[in-house]
């Protein structure tokens, strides 16, 4: 176990009395795989899933990112399995609004019949009564927002909330014009879209969410189904006698203060490797390396599947 761990400070959800430590814990990577279909079914070691989880919260871990289309429903099942009776203060995000197909696909479940059934889904297979955050996950695109307007599912989102299902709604894969016409709607407290060193679409975004008090909850972190390569990262971990992915880690958490970083992973030791990443600090010079690998080719390619 991580023991004594700084999990880089912590982050109040706006309008509500929930703070996290900035430094979380993605579930993903828990279900397992069948072939080409990638978070699929059960993981080859079930007993490591859970002791990966345990270790994470008994580190100080409170905010854990999931959805029941992961497996489908085998990561929440596992998370339950593990954690339940939940630590007071452990906030479980979920994720609606997709569902999967036979052939592992990625399908939109957006109709008012598909959120309903995904709530209440998430509730029986998380045994709990009222799920904490709600993330709406936008489909129009599966790889990348896209335009389009959101506001019948929020809508419904909306009533689940109202009806004392949902504590929190936050939104994935959106647009700066789905944000707005989402927060007319309902509040919205995090949003969840893919970002990472080499992947910097939301830069300015994420500057207008840190003025509004909004969480940004970088997906893919560490590049995801294909981690983060580049030179500069690897000069910079060994300057900094860190590896890789720790740097990457840390270069999220100081990129601005509203990023809460949910990093997946099915290993105890990726696991405590990624918790010491919180309290690496990283040099300004070293920052601004970083902060050019963007714009350079290092950025790898990076597979999408969700
Ligand atoms: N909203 C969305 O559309 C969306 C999409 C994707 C993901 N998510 C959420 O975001 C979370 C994070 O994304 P992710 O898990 O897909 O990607 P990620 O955190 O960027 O990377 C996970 C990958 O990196 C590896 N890894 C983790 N720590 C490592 C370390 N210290 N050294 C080397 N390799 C390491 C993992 O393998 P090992 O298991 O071997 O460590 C796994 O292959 C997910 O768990 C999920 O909750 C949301």
């Amino acid at each position: 176990m991580v023991q004594g761990v700084n999990l880089a400070g912590s982050f109040t959800l706006p309008g509500s009395s929930r703070s996290v430590n900035r430094m979380g814990y993605g579930a993903m990577q828990l279900a397992g795989r069948d072939g080409s279909k990638v978070v699929w079914g059960p993981p080859r070691d079930v007993e490591g899933a859970i002791d990966v989880l345990r270790e994470a919260v008994a580190s100080g871990v409170n905010h854990i990112d999931t959805a029941d289309f992961y497996g489908p429903h085998v990561t929440n099942q596992i998370i339950r399995k593990a954690l339940f009776p939940y630590p007071g203060g452990l906030v479980i995000g979920t994720k609606v609004g997709a569902r999967r197909g036979e052939d592992g696909s990625w399908i939109p479940g957006l109709s008012r019949e598909e959120l309903t059934g995904a709530v209440h889904d998430n509730l029986r297979n998380l045994d709990l009564d009222v799920l904490d955050v709600v993330n709406l996950r936008s489909m129009f695109s599966v790889h990348q927002p896209a335009e389009g307007s959101i506001e019948a599912p929020l809508t419904v989102l909306a009533e689940l909330q109202q009806k004392g299902l949902i504590r929190h709604i936050g939104l994935s894969n959106v647009t700066p014009a789905q944000i707005a016409e989402a927060r007319r709607i309902a509040p919205i407290v995090c949003v969840q879209n893919h970002y990472n060193l080499a992947h910097r679409a939301d830069d300015a975004l994420i500057a207008g969410l840190a003025r509004d008090g909004i969480a940004y909850v970088p997906f893919f972190p560490l590049g995801g189904f294909s981690p983060l390569q580049s030179g500069t990262l690897s000069e910079a971990a060994s300057r900094l006698h860190a590896t890789p992915m720790q740097v990457a880690l840390a270069w999220l958490l100081r990129r601005s203060p509203n990023i809460l970083v949910i990093p997946g992973t099915s290993s105890i030791n990726h696991l405590r490797e990624n918790l010491q990443a919180a309290a690496l600090q990283v040099p300004a010079e070293v920052l601004a390396d970083l902060d050019a690998v963007s714009r350079q080719d290092a950025a790898i390619p990076i597979s999408q599947h969700e």
